[in-house]
């Protein structure tokens, strides 16, 4: 019996073993690039959400660029990954979607955005839905979407002003939440009995989190405020089509039009998602980037005061001072533009862009095997002091006489290649418009708060409460 128990312990002893050995060691046809792949199923997971207070490249890529070079590999969430910090394999990897790598996110990702989010779908389907966004967020679309920035943002910003203190993360969120929902499904959060917003807060955190569903964590409250908000998306849906508008004026619209064509290949499901993902897209990136270009503002008055005199010379130039913003306003501000770069090159918004291989790949001598994970590192790109001279300083001058139309070897925030962010031109027209209300009329100082952590994800744990006040001489402003 003992001989047998012995026997039994060694087997489980060497099995073991040989597993560990095997996981530390995957198989590969070719030199795997250099790294750790940490504790068996942990990986080295723990290191990579350990949180940081700075605006520098996470402690857990920086130390491993240190160590292994610019190419390196790791375990995260129980999958083997290749972290690239090297701006030639990014490129190549954005240039072969669909091809040698397919866009694939963490399960974490796909259990809060739905398995069928345009992230995770590709080919024709994927075309298909991209198209659907852009007849929203395009620049046609965006034209018409102007006016109702501009108000929005004047509307906040008067009533904002009128109050001791405004939590900026959470105040510009809710602004742009509003106005997206109401673009998207006619949402009214005034009208409505339950609030559809709430079940997007913590989403940054939840998202690149360690998933464990259980209360308390971050995973868990994503996983159900995604719960709610899809029941109350679905019922609103139903609603819509229990009653069909005459005239299409929002996204519901569009995707019942859709739904009931022949030979759609649109489901409902599918439909419901991409509402989630704008929605959830809406409400986070942008009030992010906006929020840190308010603090950097107010931190580089140069910066403050150069903005401000673009603004109040589209408003001196205009025949009618009291017209509303056009789109060749809005296009003329470059220096705009400029802050605008610089703050999202800081922001770093999306600490990693995932995908996987389909094929054994061979680059600059290491081969990344069929089936493992990819992360495109763009804080990396973005802080890379060969690159970008000073990179943690706030610089919007480093941006000048550079037209950005998209991605470049040396700028991701936004992605790159086919899957380039959609919402890039949303974005900008948001934060170039409020800021646009926001110098010509009024000023601001920090009460408290503003400190930043990134888990990796970017959140501002104390949010950044400030004091808006009305200029005493503010240029003449238009009464919409
Ligand atoms: C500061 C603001 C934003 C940042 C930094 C940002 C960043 C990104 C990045 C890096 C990607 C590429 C992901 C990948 O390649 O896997 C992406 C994709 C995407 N973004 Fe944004 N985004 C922002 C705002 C928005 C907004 C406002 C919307 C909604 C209208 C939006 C909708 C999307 C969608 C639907 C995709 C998926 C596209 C695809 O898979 O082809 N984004 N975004």
């Amino acid at each position: 019996m003992l001989v047998a128990l012995c026997i039994a312990a060694a087997f489980i002893v060497v099995s073991l073993a040989r597993w560990t050995y095997n996981w530390r060691n995957p198989k590969c046809k070719g030199i795997l690039p250099p790294g750790s792949m940490g504790w068996p199923l942990l990986g080295e997971t723990l290191q990579f959400f350990a949180p940081t207070t700075t605006f520098n490249i996470h402690p857990f890529v920086r130390e491993r660029m240190k160590r292994y070079g610019p190419i390196f590999r790791t375990s995260l969430v129980g999958r083997p990954i290749v972290v690239s910090t090297d701006s030639d394999l990014n490129y190549f990897i954005f240039q072969q979607e669909g091809q040698l790598f397919q866009s694939w996110y963490p399960d974490t990702f796909t259990a809060i955005f739905g398995r069928q989010n345009v992230g995770s779908l590709h080919g024709f389907m994927y075309k298909y839905l991209k198209n659907m966004v852009l007849n929203l967020f395009g620049p046609e679309g965006l034209k018409k979407m102007l006016p109702d920035v501009e108000q929005e943002a004047r509307r906040n910003l008067k009533r904002w002003s009128s109050q001791n203190s405004v939590e900026m993360k959470d105040a510009l969120a809710s602004m742009i939440f509003d106005l997206s929902a109401k673009k998207l499904i006619s949402y009214d959060q005034e009208k409505s009995s339950e609030n559809l917003r709430e079940n997007f807060v913590a989403f940054i955190q939840g998202l690149i989190s360690f998933p464990v569903d259980i209360p308390g964590t971050a995973y868990h409250k994503c996983l159900q405020g995604r719960k709610k908000a899809m029941k109350m998306l679905k019922t609103m849906l139903e609603e819509r089509r229990a009653k069909p508008r005459e005239q299409q004026s929002d996204f519901f619209d569009y995707v019942l039009q859709e739904l009931g064509r022949e030979n759609t290949i649109l489901t409902e499901a599918i439909a419901l998602d991409l509402m989630f993902v704008l929605l959830f897209a809406s409400f986070e990136t942008t009030s992010l980037a906006l929020t840190l270009a308010v603090k950097f503002l107010l931190d580089h008055p140069s910066a403050l005061k150069e903005l401000t005199e673009e603004h109040e010379a589209i408003i001196r130039k205009r025949e009618n001072p009291d017209s509303v913003l056009t789109w060749s306003e809005y296009k003329s501000m470059t220096f705009t533009f400029q802050v605008i770069n610089e703050t999202v090159r800081l922001a770093n918004i999306v600490p990693g862009i995932f995908r996987k291989a389909l094929t054994d790949i061979n680059f600059k001598g290491f081969t990344i095997p069929a089936g493992w994970g990819i992360m495109v590192c763009p804080p990396a790109v973005h802080l890379n002091p060969s690159r970008y001279r000073d990179p943690l300083e706030f610089n919007p001058w480093r941006w000048q006489g550079i037209e950005l139309n998209g991605a470049t070897r040396n700028f991701m925030a936004f992605g790159g290649g086919m899957r380039f962010c959609v919402g890039t031109e949303f974005t900008k027209v948001q934060m170039a418009v409020f800021l646009h209300c926001l110098v010509t009329k009024y000023k601001w100082q920090a009460i408290k708060g503003g400190d930043i952590l990134r888990t990796p994800g970017l959140q501002f744990p104390n949010g950044f409460h400030v004091l808006i006040s009305e200029k005493l001489t503010s240029v003449q402003e238009p009464t919409t």
